[in-house]
């Protein structure tokens, strides 16, 4: 499994520290600050329960900050959970008859939920309340219980794949993208601030570039690189330092760890570049599909070095420069 990607209990636990905590202290995403500061603003002149929203996009960008900061800018509590973690519709129904007046429950990997806790959901978020059926066949029972005026947040990575009643049942549905370099250095000061380590400016855009465009790899790579700048007895990350950390990590220029160049190797090695099964590719790796798709891909497409085709994906000649393996007929005709 990749060192540099997956969220570990380490980078949960920094990004409790680091995490903003409002729209004013979080950096990027303008589009969905904008749009959730009026929809806030709204919310509590009613001193109502703010409406129902879908964050959705890659990653380690921010959607369950982002609720975080929607909970506390309506000043009520926020309950976490996710949709692999409600099995039953009983679970659910257990959580919403609990929750308080105008509290956010957040459920990440919305699309994980089955039909039948889906079920569940719709009168919730429409009516205001739950329908439990009791027994089975002619004996069954309907029991009605209230539940409080809510906000529900959904995240995702799979937009595509929630069902439409459920993905129509969201008053506001906003995509997070990834950041961009400027932003991502911005971030990368205000964390080694909170971390009260002294970044020159030089350190903070190196990083920020090899971020992958994710605030969760560009708070990690800021955390490694200060281990490294403290063990050397240094006091300020220079941008000699963190070139010479993030060489240790095997982050290259592009921002690529081992497990991406592997994938491209292989691709490249054993299928001439693609195109390439999503599955064949996952297996090589030995990662999840989902892993693939979700956080590989994306990045490899959004730099231009993977393409997706109808027959699979495909190592671009961008791709392919930046492992040492151009492709010998094109260039030769050059
Ligand atoms: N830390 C992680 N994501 C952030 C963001 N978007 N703004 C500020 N700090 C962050």
């Amino acid at each position: 499994m990749s060192d540099t990607l997956q969220p570990t209990p380490a980078d949960l636990s920094a990004e409790l520290t680091l995490r903003p905590a409002s729209l004013g202290e979080y950096i990027g995403q303008t589009e969905a600050k904008r749009s959730l500061t009026t929809l806030l603003q709204a919310a509590r002149q009613r001193g109502e329960a703010a409406d129902h929203l879908l964050f959705h996009g890659p990653p380690g960008l921010g959607k369950t900050t982002l609720a975080s900061i929607v909970a506390r800018e309506l000043d009520v509590p926020i309950r976490f959970t996710s949709g692999t973690a409600i099995d039953h519709g009983g679970d659910l129904a257990a959580i919403l008859t609990n929750l308080q007046p105008r509290q956010v429950l957040f459920i990440d990997e919305i699309h994980r939920l089955s039909r039948a806790v889906e079920e569940v959901l719709y009168p919730a978020m429409e009516d205001g309340h739950i329908d439990i059926v009791y027994g089975k066949g002619p004996s069954a029972t309907l029991l009605r219980l209230d539940v409080q005026p809510f906000t529900l947040i959904g995240a995702t990575t799979r937009v595509g794949m929630l069902s439409a009643p459920l993905r129509d049942r969201f008053g506001a549905v906003q995509r997070l993208d990834y950041y961009e370099d400027a932003e991502l250095a911005a971030i990368v000061r205000r964390s080694a601030g909170i971390l009260n380590v002294p970044i020159n400016e030089e350190a903070a855009a190196l990083i920020a570039a090899r971020s992958r465009g994710t605030p969760r790899v560009a708070n990690r790579l800021l955390r490694r690189v200060r281990d490294e700048v403290q063990v050397a007895g240094e006091t300020t990350i220079s941008y000699e330092s963190a070139q010479a950390a993030l060489a240790g990590m095997q982050i290259d220029d592009a921002g690529l760890d081992a497990t991406d160049r592997k994938l491209l190797q292989v691709m490249v090695e054993k299928f001439d570049g693609g195109p390439v099964g999503v599955a064949a590719m996952a297996a090589l790796l030995g990662e999840s599909t989902d892993t693939l798709e979700d956080v590989f891909e994306p990045y490899l497409m959004r730099i231009g070095f993977l393409d997706r085709t109808p027959q699979g994906r495909v190592v671009t000649e961008r791709g392919r420069a930046h492992i040492g393996r151009p492709n010998a007929t094109l260039w030769g005709t050059r």
